[in-house]
């Protein structure tokens, strides 16, 4: 069911690292995307894909994890993603994605929560060093970047509590909390 897909695609930003992803499951997923919505019909999306360790080590080492979880500086070895899928915009198709990558990016990450794994949306990139890394054209533009692999952690919804805070944060037992607006506080009208 959708509604049950929809609640177990969280974030997951830690990992059994030694389960790989194969490169054919991260091309069905890209068709995902692919077949997803686009402004304009233009699709200027394009995919770098990545499930050896070599290269993972190279994208890794350009992401930034979880801001608000300060006394953590991201998944350690041995829990890191297994899989990325790199989103570009293919500028000489478009100038900008719009929010084109979203859209593809949430239906890469349903078909992933499908077959049982799960992944984290990164936007906090070094795109100049991972380009240089990727040895990207100019005309590619970084947007996004999909972590993947098999999830390591336990991940629950929260309501939004009196303080109105919508940090997550992870409780004693490491259980990764996320408080979600009440479906009343987020219809206005
Ligand atoms: C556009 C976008 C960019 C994001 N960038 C990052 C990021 O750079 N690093 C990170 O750890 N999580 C990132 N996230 C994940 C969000 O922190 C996460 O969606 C949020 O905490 C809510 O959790 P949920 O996805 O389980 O609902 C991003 C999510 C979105 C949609």
């Amino acid at each position: 069911m959708l509604a049950e897909l929809v609640r177990k695609n969280r974030s997951y930003r830690r990992f059994y690292q030694d389960v790989p992803v194969k490169l054919e499951t991260l091309r069905e997923l890209v068709d995902l995307g692919r077949l997803s919505a686009s402004a304009m019909n233009l699709q200027p999306l394009k995919y770098v894909l990545s499930c050896e360790p070599e290269k993972n080590a190279l994208i890794f080492a350009t992401l930034g994890w979880a801001a608000y979880l300060k006394d953590w500086e991201g998944p350690e070895e041995g829990e890191r993603p297994s899989a990325y899928i790199v989103i570009l915009c293919d500028t000489q198709i478009n100038q900008s994605p719009g929010c084109d990558h979203g859209i593809a990016a949430q239906s890469i990450l349903l078909g992933a929560a499908e077959k049982g794994l799960g992944g984290c949306m990164i936007a906090t990139v070094n795109r100049k060093e991972l380009s240089r890394v990727l040895n990207l054209e100019p005309r590619y533009q970084i947007v996004l970047v999909i972590a993947l692999g098999k999830p390591k952690e336990n991940v629950v919804i929260d309501n939004v509590g009196p303080d109105g805070s919508i940090k997550y944060w992870h409780d004693a037992g490491e259980t990764h909390h996320v408080p979600k607006r009440a479906l009343d506080d987020v219809i206005i009208g």
